[in-house]
């Protein structure tokens, strides 16, 4: 295939756009493209990055054409991808999914505990519906899917369109390797290979290899049990010290839990609850952060750019780390058979875990879609881990379908971040009233 691609980007108004936008003109001799369309059904909110992502597209290759709508006809036709990363709620609800939880004791987490359960029961209808627009306007269309509650979603996905043309993918894994090879010493992550198995957000590097084959895990492991993920003493003096960077530091406990893993930082989450409950304000949470930090500077970036007419002098970057979608979209379309983490149905690569469970793996990617790689037995210790998280999203996704409070209440139940019957009942009884209009009705 060497003709230029069509792309629309779902969730236009997102506050990744801009920068994601650069990524794609940064790549265009990777991934020639002749159109580039947002889609949003929030006008307003997609009107505050729309215009200044004219001027960026303009000013790098004017035959770009380029397109902004709340219409899914004109969004879906005539699309070769979709990069879709939407959030039903918006952050209003994130704040919501982080501070009621909070209120009772438990995790306050976007994708994690009862908020990322609360996010799954809104994100599922909205995913949905973006499917089957692509699937009615643009059939042939790959959609490259990192809405979250990625788990949640892909599970849903799996049982309710399992044929769709949708590839669930996390950055999550691209970020800690980036630190990874920050720490080691190598310019990129791509002069690493690695191993790594479990759920999204959820999951073990068991191997971080460089070129040669040295194994550099163990190595890795003394670092982390000092820094987490944070690149020695001069990070630690240096970088500002928000969420972000507690949450890498904070690695270097989790590591403590399985030396012979490098685990994924989210699993603070389901380790350590009670210490992450603690050190929790539960008046400013994360969303406030990226609503005093990313959503104001983005729009304030994008709305200087309209005025300006140009976009010198910016503070907009390309998303480096957004990076994996280019080469997601690249292997499709050119059949580069490149290794990547997606999150897939498991069908035997775990071996001791059911087929079904929606596992992040890693998969070779070509014309045809993903092949997953065998990833054999795990141990015990992760495979409780595992199979209790995966029973939670399942539950969500039956309680979506059957409109179960029942279900609803198994999966807060199940959940490691919440420790009992009575809290979950009381927990489910909130976010019910505060996620009126987005779930649907329990019975
Ligand atoms: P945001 O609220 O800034 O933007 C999301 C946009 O989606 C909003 O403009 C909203 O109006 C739009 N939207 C909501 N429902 C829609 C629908 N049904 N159809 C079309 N558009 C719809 O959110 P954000 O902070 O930029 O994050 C966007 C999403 O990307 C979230 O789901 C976030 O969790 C996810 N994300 C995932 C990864 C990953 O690694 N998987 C990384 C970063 C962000
Ligand atoms: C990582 C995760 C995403 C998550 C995001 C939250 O990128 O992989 O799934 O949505 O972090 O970041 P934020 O800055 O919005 O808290
Ligand atoms: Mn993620």
């Amino acid at each position: 295939m060497n003709r230029k691609l069509s792309v629309v980007i779902a969730g236009g108004g997102s506050t990744y756009t801009p920068e994601i936008i650069l990524m794609l003109l940064d790549n265009l001799e990777r991934l020639p493209l002749r159109k580039i369309k947002l889609y949003d059904n929030d006008e307003e909110r997609q009107n505050k990055v729309a215009k200044a992502c004219e001027i960026l597209i303009k000013e790098k290759d004017p035959t770009i054409q380029y397109i902004v709508t709340t219409d899914p006809k004109e969004a879906y036709t005539d699309v070769d991808f979709c990069l879709a990363h939407i959030r039903v709620g918006k952050l209003p609800m994130r704040e919501l999914d982080e501070k009621i939880p909070l209120k009772y004791g438990c995790v306050g987490q976007e994708t994690c505990g009862p908020g990322g359960i609360a996010y799954g029961m809104r994100s599922i209808g909205g995913v949905l519906e973006n499917i089957d627009y692509m699937e009615k306007y643009s059939p042939h269309c790959w959609m490259l899917n990192y809405s979250n509650p990625a788990s949640i979603v892909a599970e849903a996905v799996s049982k309710l369109r399992p044929n769709s043309r949708v590839i669930n993918i996390c950055d999550m894994p691209i970020g800690m390797e980036n630190r990874l090879a920050e720490i080691i010493g190598v310019p990129s992550r791509k002069d690493l290979d690695i191993r790594y198995y479990g759920l999204n957000h959820f999951g073990w590097y068991t191997s971080i290899k460089d070129k040669s084959g040295n194994e550099l895990l163990p190595g890795l492991v003394e670092h982390m049990k000092k820094y987490g993920f944070i690149n020695g003493e001069k990070e630690m003096k240096t970088a500002e010290k928000d969420s972000w960077f507690e949450t890498n530091l904070f690695a270097k406990y989790i590591v403590e839990t399985d030396p012979t893993t490098i685990p994924n930082t989210y699993l603070k989450y389901y380790l350590f609850p009670d210490y992450v409950v603690e050190h929790t304000n539960p008046n400013y949470t994360r969303t406030n952060e990226v609503i005093d930090g990313r959503e104001k500077d983005v729009f304030t970036a994008c709305a200087e750019i309209e005025r300006n007419g140009h976009s010198k002098g910016t503070i907009l970057k390309i998303g480096i780390h957004a990076e994996f979608i280019v080469d997601l979209a690249i292997a499709l379309a050119f059949n580069t058979h490149e290794r990547m983490l997606l999150i897939v149905k498991n069908n035997g690569s775990i071996q001791n875990i059911s087929d079904d469970a929606m596992v992040e793996i890693p998969c070779i990617v070509g014309k045809d879609g993903y092949e997953p790689l065998t990833i054999g037995k795990i141990p015990t210790f992760q495979k409780g881990l595992m199979e209790q998280q995966v029973a939670v999203e399942k539950l969500v996704v039956e309680a979506w379908i059957e409109e179960s409070y029942q279900k609803l209440w198994q999966a807060l139940m199940l959940s490691k971040t919440v420790p009992s019957a009575i809290i979950a009942k009381q927990l489910l009884d909130e976010l019910i009233i505060a996620n009126k209009g987005y779930w649907p009705e329990l019975h």
